[in-house]
């Protein structure tokens, strides 16, 4: 481990640094200074998306860390992803300009759509605005995103092994990440293995478990083996969730505004969880945290949880 786990290489060929910046429900107000923070401590990878309703703060941010020499544009790795009101072909373009417009960038390092369904034009998400969606016809305007440059790479967010798996075999140019929720209490076995032998890579939000929102009953940072494993190592309960992440082949998106944390969860590097420890996380029982109960209803798309996950639950 040690040094090699700073990026992971895409099936692009582009280098995406292992710990990335999340900022989903990070305020107005306080996103601009976490991100600021972030870049001044180390950090060279922000995860962001349309609907987190933040993309404007975040780019002047930037502009003002570009202007300021603190650092340049080639040295990020920015993502960004497609809401699910614009997954008609028509619409991808202009989900991505204004993208680019509030980030005030020519080009995305990472494009995701961000669930597999629709909500109806002008909707909110909710159950009754969900529609079928159509992901080749979606896929076909994010190709010619990627053929544009306007964003260097395309995948996808929240999809199953099924729903990748379709993809794959529709795809000319093929997903390069699937970001879905990913940590001790919820490993992704399956989808990581199947993500591996395609050369997709899995990037995990929520690798802390979103200890802090409230209608997610998190698990992780409490955890008995994280925590024997945190004080064994003489590290924090994050910093083993995320350097088990790391060691997995899977980077991580942990989100704070507080800067000793943000700072924490950078120190991931020089060291690393040794085997007999990391053999242990097998054990942990696994639980979904975000399982979508709020897209299921018994006349919606899907009828079930199992229906949205095609089984994995
Ligand atoms: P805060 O912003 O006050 O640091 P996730 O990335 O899994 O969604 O988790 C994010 C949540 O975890 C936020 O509530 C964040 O709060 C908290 N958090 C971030 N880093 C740490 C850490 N090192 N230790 C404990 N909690 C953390």
């Amino acid at each position: 481990m040690g040094e090699i786990a700073r990026f992971f290489t895409l099936n692009t060929g582009a280098h995406m640094p292992s710990v990335g910046l999340g900022t989903w429900q990070m305020e107005p107000g306080v996103v601009g200074e976490a991100v600021v923070t972030a870049i001044k401590a180390g950090y060279r990878h922000i995860d962001c998306a349309r609907i987190y309703r933040n993309e404007k703060e975040i780019g002047l941010a930037l502009k003002k860390l570009f202007n300021d020499g603190v650092v340049k544009r080639e040295e990020l790795f920015i993502t960004s992803k497609l809401w699910c009101d614009s997954l008609d072909p028509e619409d991808v373009a202009e989900g991505i300009e204004s993208t680019l417009n509030d980030l005030q960038l020519d080009y995305v390092d990472l494009y995701l759509i961000h669930w597999p369904f629709q909500i109806k034009k002008g909707t909110t998400l909710s159950v009754e605005n969900l529609i079928e969606s159509d992901i080749p016809c979606t896929w076909r305007a994010m190709e010619k995103l990627f053929d544009s440059g306007k964003a260097r790479a395309i995948g996808v967010s929240n999809f199953s092994t099924k729903k990748l798996e379709d993809l794959l075999r529709i795809a000319r140019v093929l997903p390069a990440v699937n970001q879905v929720e990913c940590h001790p209490v919820w490993q992704q076995a399956k989808l990581r293995t199947f993500c591996q032998s395609k050369g997709v890579h899995l990037s995990a939000y929520s690798p802390l478990g979103s200890p802090g929102t409230k209608w997610i009953r998190s698990n992780v940072l409490d955890n008995p083996i994280v925590i024997d494993a945190a004080e064994k190592l003489g590290k924090t309960p994050a910093q083993v969730a995320l350097r088990w992440g790391i060691q997995m082949g899977n980077s991580v998106l942990p989100k704070s505004t507080n800067k000793s944390r943000i700072l924490e969860n950078l120190d991931v590097y020089d060291w690393s969880i040794p085997d007999e420890l990391f053999a242990m996380f097998t054990t942990i029982q696994q639980v979904r945290l975000i399982r979508g109960d709020i897209f299921v209803s018994s006349h919606g798309l899907y009828k079930s949880v199992e229906e949205l996950w095609d089984g994995e639950i």
